[in-house]
């Protein structure tokens, strides 16, 4: 079987900082504690009014394609996963392939081109379709761009409305990828649940305290059908593992559940099974929030453990490096995660050379999917590439009132005639529906 998976990433932030403590919470009445210790979260992205899902798309895209000198002709298939699209026919992806043909040689019309959709866990459906389609043998020599970008907004006032973000991330999966190559086995974890969503609508309805259990009752299935097909997981297994990161402190929930369930120690275990009335690998709740009840003498516990410490500031707080700084991205935001931690694996002159990565997607509605990852040879010379740190640096902070603004200027419910915070510098930008064009 030939290996497939990531070749090459890019990440591409939106233009605009809002900074939670020092902005938003003094506004809303609030001790930034709550975001920056509660949440986990510093500042959030927003794209500036000449950018949107197709631009920020389209120019993670033109770098990944530049700095691997590729031509259309290489790419046999474009996938956008999003769940902020604005055209309920046309793909985000044949946007994107319009304005990557103002750039390169030749056209995308040989491509196969798609939109996937199950809220943040579409990215890694895309890539799942890409390494389908080449794994089947269809793809001849070509290889695929899997774009996850999202402006993920809230209406305002609504308590996720700390918890926005705005990015573009975008990967070449290919064969004999140099990034990571993909397990076959996954584990899903997946049932028809209503505590997000948008019918017709394009800011969600969001029960928050819900979605948080559905999250951790998804990824419980997820990780306990992953072990069905690939066995036992143990902490040590992985060096790293990237979790769907809607706001740091929601990874901090889930991974003290996963490591709970990993960890295997018997001892634990049998005074989990006295303190809930039965095995906890067997025990079946009515409801996340019982199950969370029962377990929560013992997690509150096991938080407070030096093992637990070190195993989450090993294995989990370097996945949280970028997200604390932009927020959530929705579709992009497990990508960023495992972009994140192999940055600072780079930093810290760590080899990951043939190393694992456990990856831990979520979408509300529900999913969650889980697989493992292997790092490639090829791994640090992609991950040097990146500029995040630099596009991070340079977005324009907004002070409160233009916040209200941007909001409103991607509110596809109102007028877009804003002004521009900051410049575009050689970049696809947003000049009316229909008329993406590159700007000089
Ligand atoms: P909230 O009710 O405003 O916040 O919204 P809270 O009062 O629950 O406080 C948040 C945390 O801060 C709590 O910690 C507080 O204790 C703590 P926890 O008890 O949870 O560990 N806190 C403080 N800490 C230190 N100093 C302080 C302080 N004050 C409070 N001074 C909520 C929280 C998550 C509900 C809200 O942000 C929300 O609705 N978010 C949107 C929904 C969401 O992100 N859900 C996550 C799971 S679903 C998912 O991930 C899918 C998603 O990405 C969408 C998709 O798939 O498409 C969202």
């Amino acid at each position: 079987m030939i290996d497939v998976g990531i070749d090459a990433a890019e990440i591409w932030t939106g233009k605009l900082k809002l900074d939670l403590a020092e902005t938003f919470a003094p506004e809303k009445g609030d001790d930034p504690g709550k975001y920056t210790k509660g949440l986990g979260l510093y500042e959030s992205s927003f794209p500036d009014t000449y950018e949107d899902i197709v631009t920020m798309g389209a120019n993670a895209s033109k770098r990944l394609m530049e700095r691997n000198d590729l031509e259309p002709d290489d790419i046999g298939r474009i996938d956008v996963a999003t769940e902020s699209s604005f055209d309920n026919s046309k793909p985000i992806s044949t946007y994107i392939a319009g304005c990557l043909e103002q750039t390169f040689d030749g056209d995308f019309h040989h491509a196969n081109k798609g939109e996937r959709k199950f809220a943040c866990v579409a990215g890694t459906q895309a890539i799942d379709d890409a390494y389908n389609w080449i794994r089947a043998g269809r793809n001849r020599g070509r290889a695929a761009i899997v774009v996850a970008t999202d402006t993920a907004l809230y209406a305002r006032g609504d308590p996720g409305e700390a918890t926005q973000g705005a990015g573009a991330v975008a990967m070449l999966i290919s064969e004999d990828p140099s990034l990571v190559t993909l397990s076959d086995e996954q584990g899903y974890g997946s049932a028809d649940e209503t505590d997000f969503l948008k019918p017709n609508q394009q800011f969600p309805s969001v029960d928050g305290k819900r979605s948080v259990q559905v999250y951790l009752a998804r990824m419980r299935e997820a990780v306990e059908d992953y072990e069905s097909v690939a066995g036992e997981i143990h902490p040590d297994d992985f060096v790293y593992a990237p979790f769907h990161t809607p706001f740091p402190g929601m990874v901090r929930k889930a991974a003290l559940l996963a490591y709970r369930h990993i960890t295997r120690d018997t001892e634990i275990e049998e005074a989990l099974a006295e303190q809930i009335g039965m095995q906890p690998r067997e025990a079946e709740f009515d409801d996340e929030e019982t199950f969370l009840d029962a377990v929560s003498d013992y997690t509150d516990e096991l938080k407070e453990t030096t093992r637990y410490q070190e195993w989450y500031e090993a294995t989990i707080d370097p996945t949280l490096d970028i997200a604390r700084h932009v927020g959530n991205w929705y579709t992009g935001s497990v990508h960023v995660a495992r972009l994140a931690a192999l940055k600072r694996a780079h930093e810290a002159g760590r080899d990951m050379t043939d190393e694992r990565l456990f990856v831990a997607s979520y979408g509300s509605g529900a999913q969650a999917e889980v697989h493992h990852e292997t790092v490639q040879e090829g791994w640090k010379e992609e991950i040097t590439q990146l500029n995040i740190d630099e596009q991070v640096e340079a977005r324009y902070d907004l002070d409160f009132a233009e916040y209200e603004t941007v909001h409103d200027a991607h509110d596809h419910s109102k007028d877009r005639d804003y002004e521009e915070f900051t410049a575009p510098d050689a970049e696809f930008v947003f000049d009316g529906w229909g008329r993406m064009g590159e700007r000089k």
